[in-house]
C-alpha cells in the first residue's frame, strides 16, 4: 500500500514535488493539499487533489503518514511543530527556518515525536556539485585552499514574497543555504569565521546580491556568491588547489581540470618576461608543456535521489539523508552571514 502524504502550500514548488511523486514514485499517494489561496486551491483540485480547508484536517488524519511543507519560510517552523506533534513525518522546504533559533525549536518537537524531520536540500544532488566533491574527496587535485561556488543571473527581480523581509526573502535565505548546505556536506571540518556583504541593488527589504566568505580550520577559504544583477557570469565553480585549477562553467557542467606535469619547473619564469601589460616575472605565462588538462570526473544523476531515500525512510529501510542537525549548522552560519553585514566584520566561530 502506498504512505499517503499531505502537502501545505500548493505553489510553484509544491508542483514540482507532485510532478516528481506523480512520474516516479508509485509508493507515495497525495492525500490532499491545504493553502491560504483561492488559485492555489484550485490548481490543486484542477490536478486531482482534494483541499482540506484547515490544517488540523491534516494533523487529525490518522492516514496521513507525511507532510510536505512547501509554504513560504516565515511560516515553515509552526508547520513543522504541528505536524511533528500530529505524529507525522515531516519534509521541508528549504530555508527550513529563518534563523537556527526557530529550527532548534523544530528539533526539540522532534526529540518527542518519534518521526523524521528532513529538509528539501535537493542540490546535493545536482551534477556540477557532485564532481567537484569527487575532485575534493578522490583528491584529484592537491589540497584545495581556496573554492569559490557562485551562481548568478540577471532578472533583477525577487519572485513574490521572495522580496519580503517578513516572509524570509532574500538570496541568502534562498539560494544560499542550498550553496552552504552543499559546502557543508563535503568539507570535513569546522568553520572558524565568516565575513559577509549584502547588497540590495534593486530590492528595497531583502538582499539580491551578497558575498560570503568562510575559513575552515584547516586554512580552506570558501566563497558562496549569489547575484540577481550579473550580465557577465563567472564559472559556477572555481577550485583553487596546490597543483591545479578546476572550473566549471555553469549546470551543463562544461569546464575542465588544469594540472602541472611538475610542479617544480620554474625555469621558465628566471627572467623577465614582457607581456601586453609591461614586464613581469611573477605573472609570467606558463609554457603549455608544464600543463595537462583533465576532463571533469563522470556523474551520473537521475533527480530521484531525495525521494528514493524518503520512501526507504517510509519504509523503515533507511533515515533521511538530510539531518536536522545538518540544517542546524547551516542555519549557524546564516545567522552569522547576516551578523558579519550587519557589523561590517568577519565574526569568529566554532561551527
Ligand atoms: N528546493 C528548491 O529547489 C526550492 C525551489 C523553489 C522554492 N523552494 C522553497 O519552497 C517554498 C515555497 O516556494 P514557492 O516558490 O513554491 O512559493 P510560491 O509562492 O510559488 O508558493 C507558496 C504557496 O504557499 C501558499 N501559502 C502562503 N502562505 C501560506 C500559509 N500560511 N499557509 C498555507 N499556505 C500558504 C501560497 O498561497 C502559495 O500557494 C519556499 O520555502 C521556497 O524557499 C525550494
Amino acid at each position: 500500500m502506498a504512505h499517503k502524504m499531505a502537502i501545505i502550500g500548493y505553489g510553484g514548488m509544491a508542483g514540482y514535488h507532485h510532478d516528481m511523486i506523480q512520474n516516479n514514485f508509485p509508493q507515495l499517494e497525495i492525500s490532499g493539499v491545504y493553502d491560504v489561496r483561492e488559485e492555489s486551491v484550485q490548481k490543486a483540485q484542477e490536478r486531482g487533489l482534494k483541499a482540506f480547508s484547515a490544517p488540523d484536517q491534516i494533523y487529525a488524519d490518522k492516514e496521513i503518514e507525511l507532510v510536505l511543507i512547501a509554504t513560504p519560510n516565515d511560516v515553515h517552523k509552526s508547520y513543522a511543530i504541528g505536524c511533528l506533534q500530529a505524529g507525522k513525518h515531516v519534509i521541508c522546504e528549504k530555508p527550513v527556518t529563518l534563523n537556527a533559533g526557530e529550527l532548534e525549536d523544530i528539533i526539540a518537537a522532534v526529540k518527542n515525536s518519534g518521526k523524521f524531520f528532513t529538509v528539501h536540500q535537493n542540490r546535493r544532488w545536482d551534477r556540477d556539485f557532485l564532481m567537484v566533491k569527487k575532485i575534493f574527496e578522490d583528491k584529484l587535485l592537491q589540497d584545495p585552499y581556496m573554492i569559490e561556488s557562485r551562481v548568478q543571473g540577471s532578472r533583477q527581480s525577487l519572485h513574490g514574497w521572495r522580496g519580503w523581509k517578513q516572509n524570509g526573502g532574500g538570496m541568502v535565505l534562498d539560494w544560499g543555504v542550498h550553496l552552504m548546505d552543499q559546502m557543508l556536506n563535503f568539507i570535513p571540518h569546522k568553520v572558524v569565521s565568516v565575513n559577509a556583504v549584502l547588497h540590495k541593488v534593486f530590492s528595497p527589504e531583502v538582499d539580491d546580491n551578497f558575498t560570503a566568505s568562510f575559513r575552515f580550520e584547516n586554512g580552506l577559504h570558501y566563497i558562496v556568491n549569489i547575484a540577481m544583477n550579473c550580465l557577465i557570469i563567472q564559472p559556477r565553480w572555481h577550485v583553487s588547489a596546490y597543483d591545479g585549477t578546476a572550473v566549471i562553467e555553469n549546470w551543463d557542467c562544461k569546464g575542465k581540470i588544469v594540472k602541472l606535469t611538475d610542479a617544480k619547473t620554474m625555469e621558465w619564469a628566471e627572467d623577465i618576461v614582457y607581456t601586453a601589460a609591461g614586464p613581469t616575472r611573477s605573472m609570467a605565462p606558463r609554457p603549455k608543456e608544464t600543463t595537462q588538462e583533465l576532463e571533469l570526473p563522470h556523474i551520473e544523476v537521475t533527480g530521484r535521489d531525495y525521494y528514493q531515500n524518503i520512501v526507504d525512510s517510509l519504509d523503515g529501510k533507511t533515515t533521511p539523508l538530510v539531518k536536522p542537525e545538518q540544517a542546524l549548522r547551516v542555519m549557524k552560519l546564516i545567522d552569522l552571514v547576516f551578523l558579519s553585514d550587519k557589523e561590517k566584520h568577519g565574526i569568529a566561530c566554532n561551527i
